[in-house]
């Protein structure tokens, strides 16, 4: 049974007993604590955790999940993807344990012609956690399955939860025995090759809290309602019914090894292990890269890019050591396409950019790896020479963080030139740089390369933002930064300007800091203390160490000194279009998910003063319908003058409130809440906002658009912007009515009929065109003159006329000519400066030894052209019509010779 057939039925099943059909969601959710969605369940976290009203009570969805932490795995075993689809049931609620036990065995049981899987029951498993009773009994009354095949698993393996706080439960899952020729008997507590998992049914009913490990974590409590996430592996159930060894060999993996195969020198199965499992990490990986980058992702240093890069760099290499010298990622990709494009479409439309950044991967890696290997040399020599036969741990680690090679990349090396490597000492030298890097990652995010020198102020405590209730503050400065360095004071002209580079840290501020979508105030600071009277402009607010905010400065006139007192103060113009932007950016949250429901989450957003956007999770363009509404439905809610309230919460009474948390935001106990028009937006902000929904004024949505799969965009302009950009339209479109000479109301069909009329115009012209050039064929056929043994037409024709015309022109030329041995070459000035042309060649011309593609490059030479066809007829395109006359001679000299 195919996959795609798996899939389907799958979905067939439970649709009809009630389930609503749900999207896959993209890899990438907006919970900063998951690197990949790696479960079918995620999309409905908000459902189990009671923080959201399910639109259903019973859903179906097949999730393309991403799990890399058993990368090593790959290949080795029978059964571990990176990427795999997770076909899955849920209950929001409904039904409980029985009913998904009984669901899941019809459909594994139930014969192939009766839309079941037709697994034989004597040969399924169950294991139960280790207390439920419960569940062992319905898999004896629903299922008839004797105690003997249902096996009791601790905590590790039946009780789930997605690695991270979050809904959780026992769970029970299903095995598919393959037989004595895969192991031991035993059942899946022996062996988890023979005995193949194929379903985890969860009976999703506590909340989780932070832990170490799959059995150390804290049970916050009940969930509101007991629930049920299910999750069936459709390449396993694939692998198993299509009686292939593992999930490498299925109808939708194959076709990947298969093409490796018909390059590698050595062949896939051919009884090498170490070849098998290369394969196998092939197939796995370019898939689940092609899978990444489709959603959005590209390679990088850090989180999900450097995942992709470490699966691209593992694809690579794998095909090295197989000894494919050649590019090859770029028909890897080509080949995923093919076999997972019919499931998922977004690999098919964003095939180009995916094949690119795959590529692009491809091409830096392989410049590294040669370099490297000239390293790798030149330290295994010196290794050598120094009587040593240990590679150090330095160049080991030099190799890997300077030339991305991986340390088995360099274990085989030494090992094919008979060293060996310090592996401690290279593992020591990582550990050193996973450090140094978590600390850079954490630096970048605030644009500060060393975070230390600001340690003292972090430690001193926050800075207070006192911009909620005044625009004007005064402050005392704790800190100033020159470059990252601290100065006890910073003057007008003392340091090279550059508004970047010098930065005051204040005990209290109004300005805000850039967090939330929302960009930095800006304002200025000035200086009312001993010092006497300094001015500085704030380019830009941002927060260190999430607690002190450093103000980017440029010192227009006096000198700063620490310990001053100074002014700070919000440009208040901008502060209030910061708040347009902010309040309607919660606006355009709120009408979106009301038009598109609930499976519309927030990606992200950014705002500033007079503009917006807003990225969120949905799949496919919204329809002129749905912008319109959300459009209306936010400038409604402007209307309403709904009043904006904030208050300070508990982040569970928030939750409970409905309150829609912020994408990558990590929220305190504590948590802000905005509230506008009570019901319609609630979301946990620690933003700017207006005080009415009316000081917002217009919002005018601006288009919607794609940003990677699963995620798309809308923009709008707020308040006098909206208004401005409105009157630019009018503006044009009164301009427009205008020069149509007709009534704005008028213009689209006026346009419409001349759009109409130019396009009947330019065939009548392309008829006269042709005629004429017809006419001139006429002419010329009757010209036609004697070359060697052939009668020729070469001629230039007038400009303007296509290929196209010129391929029927020297048809009708050469038909005119009889059938005595005849050549037609016709040449012409087309578009652009191109020059194209076409010759054709009659049989008779033909056994003469005349070939068209012959003539055509000598045509082409003369007018730097490229092109080719038959030997009757053939045709090519150059450039430069100064060399129309010579490209004809040559033609003639050509046939006087033969
Ligand atoms: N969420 C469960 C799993 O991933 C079904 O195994």
């Amino acid at each position: 049974m195919q996959t795609h057939e798996i899939r389907k039925r799958f979905l067939d099943h439970f649709v009809k007993a009630g389930h609503a059909e749900v999207p896959s969601a993209s890899v990438i959710l907006d919970d900063p604590n998951l690197l990949f969605v790696n479960a079918g369940m995620v999309q409905f976290v908000p459902f189990f955790l009671g923080a959201r009203t399910p639109p259903w009570d019973r859903a179906v969805s097949v999730q393309k999940c991403i799990r890399t932490p058993d990368i090593d795995e790959v290949g080795i075993t029978t059964r571990h993807n990176t990427f795999f689809q997770m076909a899955g049931n849920f209950s929001f609620g409904d039904y409980f344990k029985r009913g998904a036990i009984e669901f899941a065995w019809t459909l594994l049981t139930n014969p192939q012609d009766q839309g079941g899987y037709g697994f034989d029951p004597e040969k399924l498993w169950a294991t139960v956690y280790l207390d439920d009773d419960e569940a062992i009994a319905l898999w004896q009354e629903v299922a008839g399955l004797p105690l003997e095949r249902i096996q009791r698993r601790g905590k590790a393996d039946n009780y789930w939860s997605m690695g991270i706080p979050g809904p959780c439960g026992p769970s029970s899952e299903i095995y598919v025995d393959r037989g004595p020729e895969y192991g031991v008997d035993g059942g899946p507590e022996a062996n988890e090759d023979r005995y193949i998992e194929i379903w985890n049914l969860v009976f999703m009913q506590n909340e989780r809290g932070e832990g170490t490990s799959k059995e150390d974590f804290e049970i916050l409590g009940p969930l509101p309602r007991q629930n049920i996430d299910t999750g069936m592996g459709v390449e396993r159930v694939a692998c198993l019914l299509q009686g292939v060894d593992n999930v490498y060999e299925t109808d939708l993996v194959r076709p990947v090894i298969d093409l490796v195969a018909s390059i590698a020198p050595r062949g896939y199965g051919a009884g090498n292990h170490d070849d098998d499992v290369r394969y196998r990490v092939i197939a796995d990986h370019v898939r689940t890269a092609a899978i990444i980058i489709g959603d959005g992702i590209s390679p990088g240093n850090d989180g999900r890019g450097y995942v992709l890069r470490r699966l691209l760099r593992r694809v690579i290499r794998s095909a090295k050591l197989l000894g494919i010298d050649t590019p090859i990622v770029g028909d890897l990709m080509a080949c995923v396409r093919d076999a997972m494009g019919p499931s998922y479409p977004e690999l098919v439309t964003d095939f180009d950019r995916i094949q690119r950044i795959a590529v692009a991967e491809e091409t830096a890696f392989n410049r590294t790896l040669t370099s490297g290997s000239k390293l790798f040399s030149d330290a295994a020599g010196a290794t050598r020479t120094a009587g040593s036969s240990v590679l150090s741990g330095t160049d080991a680690f030099t190799l890997h963080d300077t030339y991305g090679f991986p340390i088995e990349l360099t274990l085989e090396m030494a090992a094919e030139s008979g060293l060996s490597v310090d592996e401690e000492g290279f593992r020591g030298l990582m550990a050193e740089q996973r450090q140094r890097a978590k600390a850079d990652a954490a630096a970048r995010k605030h644009a500060h390369a060393d975070l230390s020198a600001y340690r003292e102020l972090v430690d001193a405590g926050p800075t207070e933002f006192t911009g909620f209730d005044e625009l004007t503050s005064e402050a005392r400065i704790l800190g100033i930064f020159v470059d990252g360095r601290r100065v006890p004071v910073v003057a007008h002209g003392a340091e090279a300007q550059a508004a970047d580079r010098i930065e005051l840290v204040l005990d209290r501020t109004p300005l805000y800091a850039e967090s939330g979508g929302q960009i930095a105030d800006t304002g200025t600071i000035s200086g009312t203390g001993a010092s006497g009277a300094a001015r500085a402009a704030v380019a830009d607010v941002q927060k260190i160490a999430k607690t002190i905010w450093v103000h980017r400065v440029t010192v227009e006139s006096g000198e700063f000194v620490e310990g001053d007192t100074v002014t700070a103060a919000v440009d208040a113009k901008w502060r209030h279009g910061a708040t347009q932007g902010h309040s309607g950016t919660h606006m355009v949250h709120a009408a979106l998910r009301q038009v598109l429901g609930p499976n519309a989450v927030q990606a992200g957003s950014l705002n500033r003063p007079g503009y917006l956007r807003f990225d969120f999770n949905w799949q496919g363009a919204l329809s002129d319908d749905q912008k319109t509404r959300i459009e209306e439905v936010t400038n409604e809610a402007v209307e309403a003058d709904f009043a904006v309230n904030t208050f300070n919460t508990e982040l569970e009474t928030a939750k409970a409130m409905g309150a829609m948390a912020l994408f990558g935001e990590n929220y305190p106990d504590e948590v802000r809440v905005v509230e506008i028009g009570g019901p319609f937006s609630i979301e946990l902000c620690g933003g700017t906002h207006v005080h009415n929904s009316a000081q917002i004024g217009p919002v005018t949505i601006l288009g919607e658009s794609s940003v990677g799969s699963g995620v798309r965009r809308v923009e709008a302009y707020v308040g006098l912007d909206s208004f401005k950009y409105l009157a630019k339209e009018r503006a044009l479109m009164a301009g427009l009515a205008s020069s149509l000479k007709v009534s704005s109301d008028e213009v689209p069909a006026r346009v419409a009929n001349l759009v109409e009329r130019l396009r009947a115009a330019e065939k009548e012209l392309d008829r006269a065109r042709l005629a004429s050039a017809r006419a001139a064929a006429g002419n010329a056929a009757a010209g036609a003159e004697s070359v060697g043994r052939v009668r020729l037409v070469a001629q230039r024709m007038a400009g303007g006329i296509s290929a196209a015309d010129l391929r029927s022109l020297v048809g009708d030329v050469r038909g005119k000519l009889g059938s005595d041995p005849a050549v037609v070459a016709l040449i012409a000035e087309g578009e652009n400066d191109t020059v194209p042309y076409v010759v054709a060649v009659n049989p008779a011309a033909q056994d003469l030894g005349v070939s068209a593609n012959d003539l055509v490059k000598v045509l082409g030479s003369a007018v730097n052209g490229r092109g080719g066809g038959k030997a009757d007829l053939a045709q090519g395109s150059g450039s430069g019509a100064s060399g129309i006359d010579a490209a004809l001679a040559a033609v003639r000299a050509e046939l006087g010779r033969s």
